[in-house]
């Protein structure tokens, strides 16, 4: 049974293949503005020009631009509320195709806004795509955690080598460069169509057992798929039980405090860590530190960043959630360190450039260990399925809204701090370990039954719940 369930199939392959083409559309959206911010930080100042007659001012631009880098998140925001709305009635397929839709109008308006000088569709266009990012992979985030991270982390990297200035990242293209994801998008509703609904909703949402039934089949490669049906009969029988959790309830219950701050720490703790200061602005933030090439150290840090996401695909299972995430939280706070010293000494030291090259690799490197691909799944693995989609809206949104702050802050106060602006994620970063030794549990390979008794002892409430509501609080690891 065992060797069954391991069994990879062409059809299996293909369907998360596509899926993942979801998170790739996230990350490209995420590196995508890096490299030509000065290109296109010309062309708002042109089209103002042309409109006000006179250059834009630090400020305004300083606004725009930040508005423009950051609205990204806030499509993130609406989309982590609606995820369950959609992926529950129409199914997760057809809710990615839907999506796709709305990656054709953002790529359209992005593509089309130098043409129409006009920055606010360039700003319209950034916020779409998140929301489609956010719909999309909702289906395998559980299972596929870390793949998840993975397509997005490659998303990244593509980007940032499209928007070299050879590429696309000149003033021509510059629009093409946005308008890029018009072709995934198309790949994915073409392949989309060939891959089967996902098993569990039909035998779970729809009740359609026969049709669950030949599905899986066709996953795995095998007529005898009885174990999965028995496995998803018991998911749903546990569901009927349980009822759902509102996000009000998952608020009022004492009894879900705990898992919940420590999703929504986790998931303050992956953006708060600073990672999309890099991931927005490493070219100027290089170039700050005088780098010669910032465009080609941006594009290392993608590499190094993708290296490491793949080094954690093999050792979270081994080595723990919770020693990871410590492990990569300390060593982000080191490198925010480095980073601080080699912009103080830069002055003096010319060579310091190199040392903040260095930094911001190892940066990137301890945030893959970590605090990148984590809190993405271990929020599933803290609620059990009555609160876990409440639990996943609420999640969604604390990690766009915290990214939504950076995005839009971090130009403000790097003007402000000059050198020092990295203190301030050091600082952070120091206040989100001291919160995970003391308060993450360990999650690997424990039952839901033992997490949930994990809980329980801390909860100093517990003994006025039913049974059944403690039941509800814990871990039913979809990993
Ligand atoms: C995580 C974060 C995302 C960030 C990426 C960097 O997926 O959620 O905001 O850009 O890691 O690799």
């Amino acid at each position: 049974m065992e060797g069954e369930k391991k069994q990879i199939t062409l059809p299996l392959l293909m369907s998360v293949g596509t899926a993942v083409i979801g998170s790739l559309q996230f990350g490209y959206n995420t590196g995508v503005i890096n490299a030509p911010q000065k290109i296109i930080e010309n062309f708002i100042n042109q089209t103002w020009s042309h409109r006000y007659n006179e250059p834009i001012s630090k400020t305004s631009l300083t606004a725009v631009w930040s508005i423009a880098v950051a609205i990204f998140s806030v499509g993130g925001i609406f989309g982590s509320f609606s995820v369950g709305l959609f992926v529950n009635r129409l199914g997760r397929r057809n809710s990615m195709l839907m999506a796709n839709i709305l990656a054709f109008i953002s790529a359209v308006l992005m593509g089309f806004s130098k043409m129409a000088k006009s920055w606010e569709m360039l700003i319209i266009g950034r916020f779409v795509p998140m929301y489609v990012g956010e719909i999309s992979p909702t289906a395998l985030r559980g299972a596929l955690g870390t793949l998840h991270q993975l397509g997005i982390v490659i998303g990244i990297l593509i980007a940032q080598i499209f928007g070299l200035e050879a590429i696309m990242g000149n003033d021509n293209l510059w629009p093409l460069l946005l308008a890029f994801l018009f072709i995934p998008a198309v790949i994915q509703c073409v392949l989309l169509p060939l891959c089967p609904e996902s098993p569990r909703f039909l035998l779970i949402n729809k009740n359609e057992e026969n049709k669950a039934k030949s599905v899986l089949k066709k996953l795995r490669g095998t007529t005898d798929v009885s174990a999965d049906m028995q496995e998803m009969k018991e998911e749903s029988r546990q569901m009927m039980r349980e009822k759902k959790v509102t996000i009000l309830e998952l608020f009022r219950s004492p009894l879900y405090r705990q898992p919940l701050l420590i999703a929504v720490m986790l998931q303050l703790s992956q953006q708060l860590s600073g990672i999309n200061a890099v991931f927005y602005y490493s070219t100027s933030i290089f170039e700050k530190a005088g780098v010669e090439q910032p465009v080609y150290a941006t594009i290392g840090a993608g590499v190094v960043n993708t290296a490491f996401t793949v080094v954690s695909l093999f050792v979270v299972e081994r080595a723990g959630r919770r020693s990871l995430h410590l492990l990569g939280l300390m060593g982000m706070a080191g490198s925010a360190i480095l980073m601080t010293i080699a912009l103080a000494l830069l002055d003096q030291l010319k060579w310091m450039s190199y040392v903040s090259i260095v930094a911001i690799f190892a940066f990137v490197a301890f945030f893959e260990i970590g605090p990148g691909p984590i809190p993405w799944f271990i929020v599933a693995e803290l609620f059990s399925q009555g609160p876990r989609p409440s639990a996943i809206a609420v999640a969604g949104f604390s990690n766009w809204t915290a990214n939504f702050i950076v995005g839009m802050g971090f130009q403000y106060v790097a003007d402000a701090c000059g050198p020092y602006v990295f203190v301030i994620f050091t600082v952070l970063l120091v206040i989100f370990f001291i919160f995970t030794y003391f308060k993450v549990p360990e999650t690997k390979g424990r039952t839901f039954d033992d997490i949930t008794a994990g809980f329980r002892q801390t909860s100093a409430m517990a003994e006025k719940h039913t049974p059944e509501e403690l039941n509800s609080l814990g871990a039913d690891s979809q990993l």
